[in-house]
């Protein structure tokens, strides 16, 4: 497995430009299982994520080929000729489970094996599985897989979700568009992933109102058509790179980047002393060198809150801020798996509960360090690039899960990074 090398240096000038949103695009990937004809996604990012799903829906019988380098990815579903999505597959990637929702709607039936995914948590799917039953599914677990029937086919339904899940949101949402009827989703997710499938499958005809609110009503009709779709800024990428200048000084212009997208994790950034500008090509975020970051408390929530994707490189950056900072997981139970990484490089912080108290010491030192999911190893190398020495993050293939040439677009700005293959 590759490892991470990263030099603590200076601070950073540049440009970083911003890609598709993975965890968008893993969602528009499988309402092309929604219609016959085909659906393309422009602005795709190039992750291993991305791979797994288009692993996933070939082997469903669908097409999808990646041209420009993976930046468009061209797919269709004539017929979905296999309707079992097998554990070896989606044990891989959570979200997996998003072709249940679109191959249950279009032929009343489907196969799909519990997920397993990032160490994070309980992370069950029963809310996924809740919703599709108000629209009429049948519904049996047996040895690892969910086998899902609707005879007759789905009809609408109205279904409140207990909390607000974003996945299960989605397969509801994507199962929908084909129930017969009216169907209505309330405590929706409102991440701006949703509105963006949403547009999506309006794109392909679908009836949707109330995206982005957290009621959507879905008429439903009887088929789909094709479309082309620009998948949306990623806007955990985004946050991500806003934090680099902030760890080391420096201005970085993030191209493509929209405050909009990320305004509650954009205002605690200002908090901690950090200037972020608006420009005509995205953002510009910059601190004065020599200045040090002031400590924040921080709560993650559902959008429009503060993302618990970005919750462990704000954590990271949190180490050396001015003062005792708190950070509140209210997502995930278990979230903190970066911070006995983070320990090791010299920060001060005590995990209680669904808390973790950061006491900033001045800097961090290089050291070895361990990635634990995908966000808690970009919050290692953000914390490697403002230590003292050198740090080296291991287990990077998390990383590739979620961030494209990583090492590429940190370097571009004058960090001291880069990757080193296993032999
Ligand atoms: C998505 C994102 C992930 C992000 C998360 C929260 C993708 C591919 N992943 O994950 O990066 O961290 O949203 O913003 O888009 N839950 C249940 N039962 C369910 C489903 C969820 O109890 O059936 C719980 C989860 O354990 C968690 C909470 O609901 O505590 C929110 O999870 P959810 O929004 O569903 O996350 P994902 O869609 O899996």
């Amino acid at each position: 497995m590759d490892s991470i090398l990263v030099t603590g240096n200076g601070p950073l000038n540049g440009q970083i430009p911003i890609a598709g949103a993975k965890n968008a695009c893993l969602t528009l990937m499988p309402a092309t299982l929604l219609s016959e004809e085909p659906l393309t996604l422009t602005n795709a990012p190039r992750l291993s994520d991305i791979r797994t799903m288009t692993a996933l829906l070939q082997s469903l019988g669908a097409e999808v080929t990646s041209l420009q380098g993976g930046k468009v990815l061209a797919m269709s579903s004539h017929d979905i000729n296999n309707h079992k999505a097998d554990y070896e597959i989606v044990r891989k990637m959570r979200a997996s489970i998003l072709v249940l929702g679109p191959m249950l709607a279009r032929d009343g039936h489907a196969v799909v094996s519990l997920p397993g995914g990032c160490a994070i948590g309980a992370r069950p799917v029963d809310l996924h599985l809740k919703a599709l039953e108000a629209l009429g599914a049948e519904l049996e677990l047996k040895e690892g897989y969910v086998h899902a029937k609707a005879p007759g086919g789905l009809k609408g339904g109205t279904f409140e979700f207990p909390i607000v899940s974003v996945g299960a949101t989605e397969n509801a949402l994507m199962a929908a568009t084909l129930a017969k009827g009216t169907t209505v989703l309330k405590n929706a997710a409102r991440e701006p992933e949703i509105v963006d499938l949403a547009q999506c499958l309006r794109r392909m005809g679908a009836q949707i109102d109330g995206e982005g609110t957290s009621t959507i009503t879905i008429q439903g009709v009887d088929r789909l058509g094709g479309a082309t779709h620009p998948v949306v800024t990623d806007r955990i990428e985004l946050g991500t790179y806003m934090l680099a200048p902030a760890f080391c000084g420096g201005r970085v212009e993030l191209l493509g980047g929209k405050r909009s997208l990320l305004e509650a994790f954009c205002q605690k950034l200002e908090q901690t002393g950090v200037t972020i500008e608006e420009t005509e090509k995205g953002l510009l975020v910059s601190r004065a060198e020599g200045v040090r970051v002031q400590a924040v408390d921080v709560t993650t929530e559902p959008f429009p809150g503060f993302p618990t994707d970005l919750q462990a490189q704000m954590m990271a950056l949190l180490c050396t801020a001015e003062g005792t900072s708190v950070l509140e997981e209210k997502i995930f139970e278990n979230r903190f798996m970066h911070a006995p990484e983070l320990i090791r490089m010299g920060a001060k912080i005590d995990v209680h509960g669904g808390h973790a108290t950061v006491t900033g010491v001045d800097r961090l030192k290089g050291a070895p360090v361990m990635a634990t999911d995908l966000r808690a190893s970009v919050s290692l190398i953000l914390a490697g690039l403002a230590a003292e020495g050198e740090t080296v993050v291991s287990r990077v293939y998390h990383l590739d899960r979620g961030y494209e040439r990583v090492e590429e677009k940190l370097s571009a700005c004058g960090a001291k990074i880069e990757r080193i293959a296993s032999t």
